[in-house]
């Protein structure tokens, strides 16, 4: 299959790309777009034939449900049974914008494929001018999880998406980067209090002002039997082709385990914050400045995929606090090292 990628933003007449994007939809096709997060993968979320499509193209597990996305808040009472309260809240407070609700979906409505059999759905509105024009184009909602092969990094650009799903998808709107880099976070309001399946944009610091409390379970809480959870967080998620090693964000240590691993013959990607730039490593990332956490959450996937792209054997990935963003950048580098740390 030829995939093909248009660009569309304010300084080129784009109204042809989104006409051709909304035909391809309609046909039962998929295409990726970008929002304030990642790219997403988008199909009609009413078609189960196109949904499917989506699973085939990225090799994800079935049993793993999709987002729905829609351009409007209205829209979220044709798929959801009894709104609860503090979802109203929320959708007024944070929409547009990188929140998932997973709430209760009226039977027969939307493609069997998108819920994966559960009797919840996750929605959000997406606070992108490229994402919120395609949907009012298509007039029609769009499941859409990250548009990366299953296991990868999210991607933040265009060129990601190429990497991963060129010959299998048909065609990509290129808006630049993306820019918050993380996921959305996903909250489930069929729970008292909510509790927060995906950290990610939209903090835990951030809900709690606006609803009171919600539960952010830890990653290993997460693995036990007894907590809620998102389908998708037992499947490895966000892994470069070289295993990575998490390490505390201390110069001496790096040093250390760099030396270590030179005289076991490994080469090194170290990704770390600015400040490590002087480090002699085989291959550096900056994810930014280590006191800003949006912008470490924005440069994480860039970097994870960048190492990919060198001889690296093994990754060092410095730790942040769990602060703010800081909880959905450590949940993703946990996932990403498959809770492994560098031990000197
Ligand atoms: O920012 C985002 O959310 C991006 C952009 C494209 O919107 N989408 C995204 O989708 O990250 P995806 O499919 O990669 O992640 C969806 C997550 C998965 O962990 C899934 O298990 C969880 O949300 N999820 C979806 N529906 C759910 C439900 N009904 N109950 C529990 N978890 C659900
Ligand atoms: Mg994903």
């Amino acid at each position: 299959m030829e995939t093909v990628c248009k660009i569309v933003d304010s300084n080129v007449n784009s109204q042809l790309n989104y006409t051709q994007a909304v035909d391809i939809l309609n046909a039962g096709e998929v295409v990726a777009f970008p929002t304030e997060t990642v790219y997403g993968l988008g199909a009609v979320a009413t078609n189960d034939y196109a949904v499917k499509k989506i699973f085939e193209a990225k090799g994800r597990p079935s049993d793993n449900p999709l987002i729905v996305h829609i351009g409007t808040k209205e829209e979220v009472e044709l798929y959801i049974e009894n709104i609860p309260e503090v979802a109203m809240k929320c959708m007024d407070l944070f929409w547009p914008g990188p929140l998932t609700l997973v709430m209760p979906v009226k039977p027969n409505v939307l493609a069997k494929s998108v819920t994966a059999g559960l009797n919840t759905v996750g929605i959000r509105m997406p606070d992108h001018p490229v994402a919120l024009a395609l949907l009012h184009h298509i007039k029609k909602p769009l499941a859409a999880p990250s548009a990366n092969r299953s296991g990868k990094p999210s991607p933040t650009e265009a060129i990601h998406v190429k990497d991963d799903l060129q010959g299998y998808i048909p065609y990509i709107l290129d808006g630049g980067s993306t820019g918050i880099g993380l996921e959305s976070t996903v909250l489930d309001v069929t729970h008292e209090p909510p509790v927060i399946l995906r950290p990610g944009g939209i903090t835990k610091e951030m809900l709690e002002e606006a609803i009171g409390p919600v539960i952010q379970p830890t990653t290993i809480e997460q693995h036990m039997e007894s907590t809620p959870k998102a389908p998708g967080m037992k499947y490895t998620h966000y892994a470069p082709n070289a295993p990575v090693y998490l390490i505390h964000c201390d110069k001496k240590k790096v040093e250390q385990a760099i030396q270590q691993l030179h005289s076991q013959g490994h080469k090194v990607a170290l990704l770390a914050p600015e400040s490590f730039v002087n480090i002699s490593v085989d291959y550096y990332f900056s994810i930014g400045v280590a006191a800003n956490k949006e912008e470490m959450g924005a440069a994480l996937y860039h970097a994870l995929r960048a190492c990919d792209k060198t001889q690296a054997t093994l990754i060092l990935a410095t730790t942040t606090s769990t602060e703010g963003v800081g909880a959905a950048i450590m949940n993703r580098l946990e996932k990403a090292a498959g809770g492994k740390w560098y031990i000197t």
